[in-house]
């Protein structure tokens, strides 16, 4: 029998895995030294021809050849978060520890939706779920959650909470089966602030809420949620008798990084007696930081929170969690399934966490989590998000002290908003250019966003080893592109 149809698993499986995994090193390195640089220059074309044999031929080529070409052909032509100059994203560069860790999770292939197949794996979600409720300021005797596959998935499942805590409430329990009665007014509202993810408005129209339900709440002149515009809000929404079902928070904005003031907000949140989320998918990682962590202060008062440890805790995707104030929230979630979790298995102490997921089949996702955690603790990971933000104050720095750069404001976490000031052409043609000639060369990966409706460029510091001489050389490169463009 050749190596292609072993397993990984089992007493051999370690035995096998051995040589592959010296295949896979290698064909990382090596396609690292091919590519040269933080993504394969030449755009889309180039790429395309690093796949050139067929996918699915009808006779395998072998376990090592497969492996060797496809894997050194993906890292020629990947975008390496690791590499100093890709900095366009929440794109982080996985540690070490917890990759090889995941790897370990993929050979036992834990599934969550039943404590017999993953015994461990329950029990370590279970104790990733604590740490974190206790991070975040929750009673992790109280609280709840569970790991998802990022942000998208944690807003989901908050509003999802959010909706049903509001339906019991305002039309009894059993509209949370059989909906809402037809000849009830009014309509359910989601509340949140322009700057707030993307997700939010498609979880609205997933859930059937229409993405319309959702209500801008004003800013303030830095971008947060402004508060006294917050309480206006609700107070028409119950005057034209609509139900809000959920203020929705940032804790960390995808562009500028701003946090909302969640402490003022919690208190109009009480007030109004309506469910707090706070999307901390960003953000959240800033609780390790004693520096930053202060910037999340009345987190601990949300019902339910997002962070994404794919974002600021190094894990390689996915490792995005979310967490419930109060376990009984999920209890609308929770389903008896034959074939999964008997009710005298449960009784008899062998825990399900099928109702803490909208997936059945989940990986074990908190292994890598808990390994990290335990590698680097809470300062260990708190020195990394601090080292990030120096780096980006260390970027604003020298755009600030640049005439041909304007920056848009201080960051707040490890993101950089700033454009190329070009002499003669139009600003938003040139950036957008120069971004692009830099990802064409496979010089570097800047992000681009819009603000006020102009075109930006954006630095997503994450790596924490880069050095602000490699931040100089990439900004040297952004203004070189910059001149060129503008010629
Ligand atoms: C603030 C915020 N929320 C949610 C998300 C979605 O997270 P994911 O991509 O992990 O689903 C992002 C992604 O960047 C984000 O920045």
């Amino acid at each position: 029998m050749t190596i292609s149809t072993q397993l990984a698993g089992g007493s051999s499986g370690p035995g096998f895995l051995r040589p592959l995994l010296a295949t896979a090193l290698e064909a990382l390195e090596k396609g690292t030294v091919e590519r040269d640089g933080p993504l394969p220059a030449g755009g889309p074309g180039a790429v395309r021809s690093l796949f050139s044999g067929e996918v699915l031929p009808a006779e395998g080529q072998g376990a090592e050849t497969a492996l060797a070409g496809v894997a050194q052909g993906f890292t020629t032509g990947a975008a390496d978060p690791a590499d100093p100059g890709c900095v366009a994203h929440l794109h982080t560069p996985p540690l070490a520890v917890a990759v090889a860790a995941d790897l370990v999770a993929g050979v036992l292939n834990s599934s969550l939706d039943s404590w017999d197949q993953a015994p461990s794996g329950t029990q370590i979600e279970s104790e990733v779920v604590r740490a974190l409720s206790s991070l975040v300021g929750y009673d992790p005797d109280v609280a709840s959650g569970a790991v998802t596959s990022g942000g998208t998935e944690s807003n989901l499942t908050g509003l999802l909470l959010a909706r049903e805590h509001a339906v019991a409430r305002a039309f009894g329990a059993q509209a949370v089966a059989s909906g809402i009665p037809p000849e009830a007014h009014g309509r359910l509202r989601v509340l949140c602030s322009a700057t707030s993810h993307f997700s939010v408005a498609r979880s609205a129209g997933v859930l059937g809420l229409g993405e319309d339900c959702i209500v801008h709440v004003p800013v303030d002149d830095q971008q947060r949620m402004d508060a006294n515009a917050l309480r206006v809000v609700l107070s028409d929404l119950s005057d034209r008798g609509d139900i809000p079902i959920a203020v929705i928070a940032t804790a960390g904005t995808t562009d500028l990084g701003t946090v909302d003031a969640l402490s003022d907000i919690a208190d109009i949140a009480a007030e109004h007696e309506v469910w707090m989320h706070v999307d901390a998918a960003y953000g959240g990682g800033a609780l390790f930081s004693e520096r930053l962590g202060p910037l999340l202060d009345g987190i601990g008062r949300a019902d339910s929170v997002a962070i994404d440890l794919h974002k600021l805790g190094w894990q390689p995707v996915a490792a995005g969690v979310l967490l419930a104030r109060r376990a009984a929230a999920f209890d609308p979630m929770e389903r008896r399934v034959a074939y999964l979790n008997t009710e005298d298995d449960e009784v008899a102490g062998f825990q399900s966490l099928l109702g803490r997921s909208l997936r059945t089949t989940r990986r074990p996702d908190a292994l890598k989590i808990a390994v990290t955690f335990r590698a680097l603790g809470r300062r260990g990971l708190g020195e990394l998000v601090d080292q990030c933000h120096e780096q980006a104050l260390h970027a604003a720095a020298v755009f600030r002290d640049s005439p041909d750069f304007e920056l848009y404001q201080d960051p707040v976490l490890t993101t950089v908003i700033f454009r190329y000031r070009p002499e003669s052409r139009d600003s938003d043609q040139v950036n957008a250019e120069l971004r692009r000639t830099l990802l064409t060369e496979g010089r570097a990966v800047v992000g681009r966003t819009e603000l006020d409706g102009s075109v930006w460029l954006k630095l997503t510091l994450l790596n924490p080893h880069t050095t602000p001489v490699e931040i100089s050389a990439l900004i040297d490169d952004v203004r070189a592109a910059g001149e060129r463009e503008s010629r």
